[in-house]
């Protein structure tokens, strides 16, 4: 086993005349946590596909500790654990049955199997059911039991496609406390959302992809620092203000916001780079009428407005792309 945890090479994936995946390349270090961003149909379950060998590339190839992941993938499986988009156990076995069966698919004895499932079931929280079959459980269970297939084995790697999609929020929080534990195991982990926060808070790097391609590799924070939005400000006022007074207040104070989110007649919230200066205006401006203001927030620019405008911007094909660690370069999304 020679090679970085996880290398994909120029990867292209062809469905047909659809290009999913557009020559492809980025690495995943020992113990690293590397998030994968994008809207739909970006080419992000096509990856993690590839990169667990359950998808032959068109061109290119992802090696996994040196080894092919499509050509060698009964090598491959056993050291990497999946758990897909889609809900994939079976349904008519029970949890425990599942779990002992996919420990024997990669290359446990049946004592071994047990003992794997029983640990693993442990860990997630499931001793509850695992009597029951995995068709009869919740969603959020299902997902709980998807990821327990994938960690059974003891994988050295983690790929984990969309999963708290779909979960209340106790049952995403529970699954996000189980990947930052599994964080602290030294084990590498790849794992793709549309719940920008999630995976800004749990990845170190993020690769995202647009239509195949790959717009930026890089901490998330440098994408904040790049696209420089400014502060998110939000203030609110003692009561509703008067429309032709809001009519003249949104003249004297535009030139220091850069983009206005919500007003709701007592609430303003806006994008600015000059928040002290926009609050000294405010204020003034607000107590010479008899208002007041009775609460501010300022905060830096939500995961959601980068990711947001991050898009629009790869988007465009004369605007600004990046690369590794967000140096300007011409990988365009194409
Ligand atoms: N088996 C397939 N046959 C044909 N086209 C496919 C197949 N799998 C994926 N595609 C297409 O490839 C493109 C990339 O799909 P992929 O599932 O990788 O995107 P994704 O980023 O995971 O999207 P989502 O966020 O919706 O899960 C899409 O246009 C999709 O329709
Ligand atoms: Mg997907």
């Amino acid at each position: 086993m020679d090679g970085p945890p996880i290398l994909v090479d120029h990867l292209l994936k062809k469905y047909g005349r659809l290009i999913a995946v557009k020559h492809l390349s980025f690495k995943a270090g020992e113990g690293e946590i590397l998030g994968i961003l994008g809207p739909n149909g970006a080419g992000k379950t096509t990856t993690l596909r590839a990169i667990a060998g359950a998808l032959k590339p068109t061109m290119g190839r992802v090696l996994v500790y040196g080894m092919n992941s499509y050509k060698e993938s009964s090598r491959v499986k056993r050291i990497i654990g999946v758990m897909p988009e889609v809900p994939s156990l079976f349904p008519e076995l029970t949890v425990r049955e599942n779990l002992e069966f996919l420990g024997k698919v990669y290359g446990l004895s049946r004592l071994e199997a047990r003992k794997a499932a029983e640990q693993t079931i442990d860990l997630m929280g499931l001793t509850d059911y695992v009597e029951v079959r995995y068709g009869h459980l919740s969603k959020g269970l299902k997902r709980r039991a998807d990821m327990s297939g994938a960690l059974v084995h003891d994988p050295r790697i983690i790929v984990l496609d969309e999963p708290t999609a779909g979960l209340d929020v106790f049952s995403a929080s529970r699954l996000r406390s189980i990947i930052r534990e599994l964080m602290k195991t030294g084990k590498t982990i790849i794992i793709s959302s549309h719940y920008i926060d999630e995976i800004m808070e749990l990845s170190k790097r993020v690769v995202i992809l647009y239509k195949g391609t790959k717009v930026y590799e890089g901490e998330p924070r440098r994408l904040r620092d790049i696209l420089d939005l400014g502060k998110r400000v939000k203030v609110v006022f003692d009561r509703e203000l008067d429309e032709s007074f809001w009519s003249a207040l949104k003249d004297k104070i535009s030139s220091y916001i850069d983009d206005t989110l919500l007003f709701t007649g007592d609430y303003l919230e806006v994008y600015t780079k000059d928040p002290l200066h926009l609050l000294d205006v405010l204020k003034e401006s607000l107590e010479g009428n008899g208002y007041s203001i009775v609460d501010i927030d300022i905060l830096p620019p939500s995961w959601e407005d980068v990711f947001k405008r991050y898009m629009i911007e790869a988007r465009d094909p004369t605007g600004f792309t990046f690369k590794s660690e967000g140096k300007p370069c011409s990988c365009g999304a194409g």
